[in-house]
């Protein structure tokens, strides 16, 4: 983190974290500058007003925000900014994060929020990577190395169950008949 983050990685509640977590690894791992807050559309709507109309002129470039249930802070944060903002609906345990999903997807025409998977941290960390690869080629010839590295993953899979057979493959991996 530093004091001119390229990445806003905003979350509703500190019980998000365990999800959020993913995308900061992720800007880690690429060497991305993030900063990471909570702030609530609901409980500290002032605070995400200030982070979103100041976010650019500090230098953000992508904003990741998460949230769950009444998940407004990724479009609320949208309509004060025009950086581009990801949304991570977070998993609930009353209505499973469709509840999130909802709230977060079905933005109204004007107002965008580019929304991942339930609790799908991860690619948005890669997403806003990939954002700030559109303008930089180191980090365009790293998402091609991030990208190049899985498919070798799959490919050593793919041929080890082709060599093993997929019963001896289960039986390596743990899987009980
Ligand atoms: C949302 O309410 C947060 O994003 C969180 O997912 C959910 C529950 O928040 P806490 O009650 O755990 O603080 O605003």
């Amino acid at each position: 983190m530093t004091a001119a983050p390229l990445v806003g990685i905003i979350m509703g509640s500190d019980s998000d974290l365990p999800v959020m977590r993913a995308a900061a690894e992720i800007l880690e791992e690429f060497k991305v500058d993030y900063e990471l807050a909570v702030m609530s559309a609901h409980r500290t709507p002032a605070r995400v007003e200030q982070f979103a109309q100041t976010a650019a002129e500090r230098g953000m470039r992508v904003i990741i925000a998460g949230a769950g249930g009444a998940a407004h802070l990724a479009g609320v944060v949208a309509a004060f900014t025009a950086l581009p903002v990801i949304g991570v609906p977070i998993l609930t345990k009353t209505l499973g994060g469709a509840d999130s999903l909802y709230s977060m997807v079905q933005m109204p025409a004007g107002i965008p929020v580019a929304t991942v998977a339930i609790n799908g941290a991860k690619n948005a960390g890669l997403l806003a990577v990939q954002i700030l690869a559109t303008a930089d080629e180191t980090l365009r010839a790293q998402m091609l190395s991030y990208k190049e590295k899985m498919r070798q993953q799959v490919e050593a899979k793919a041929e080890n169950l082709a060599n093993v057979g997929w019963k001896q493959y289960l039986t390596a991996k743990g899987y009980q008949e």
